[in-house]
């Protein structure tokens, strides 16, 4: 039975889209939890957070986080948030490999500029403005998380062969 990897890191960092293709390479279960979640409430996440509020969808992250960490062999796209509740990491820290993926402002607010389902950049006039400040809030706990991979200027595809080399060294080194 092989670790999860958990991808990690702020909104638009790309953890879908380099999960998605991780676990086609490695022929493993991909899991998007903020789809999960948006299965199991009924809503997406922009409803959720405007019918019950955020409090509410941060307890059905992490009922998820408990569920998956109890896993193995999934590759697993976090919600920008996760990092917010450090139990979320020291229970997937017990049965997998995590990576923050990394972007500057400037790379996110490209990333991001059309989007509409998310809650945290939604009535925002300067998304920019709101995409530095919440990133400046949170940045020393993205750095805190030891293996990170910087994405700016990198396809999906480049970015997801850096976490496969990170998740094979690291997976040699165990055995
Ligand atoms: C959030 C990020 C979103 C989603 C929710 C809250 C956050 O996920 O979980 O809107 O707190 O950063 P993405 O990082 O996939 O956009």
């Amino acid at each position: 039975m092989g670790k999860n990897i958990v991808l990690v890191g702020f909104m638009g960092t790309g953890k879908s889209a380099v999960g998605r293709i991780l676990a086609r390479e490695l022929d493993r279960e991909f899991i998007d939890m903020d789809s999960v979640i948006e299965a199991r409430a009924g809503k997406a996440i922009s409803a959720l957070f405007a019918d019950e509020g955020e409090p509410a969808f941060r307890a059905l992250e992490r009922a998820l986080v408990q569920e998956l960490s109890a896993a193995s062999d999934r590759v697993i796209a976090t919600g920008g948030g996760v990092v917010l509740n450090p139990v979320n990491l020291t229970d997937f820290n017990r049965n997998s490999l995590v990576v923050c993926l990394l972007a500057r402002p400037e790379t996110i607010v490209e990333r991001v500029a059309r989007d509409t389902h998310r809650p945290l950049l939604e009535g925002d006039a300067d998304k920019a403005a709101a995409i530095r400040e919440l990133l400046a809030k949170r940045q020393s706990l993205y750095e805190a998380i030891p293996l990170r991979v910087v994405t700016d200027q990198r396809t999906a595809r480049a970015v997801a062969q850096e976490v496969l080399a990170l998740y094979l060294g690291e997976t040699r080194m165990d055995k």
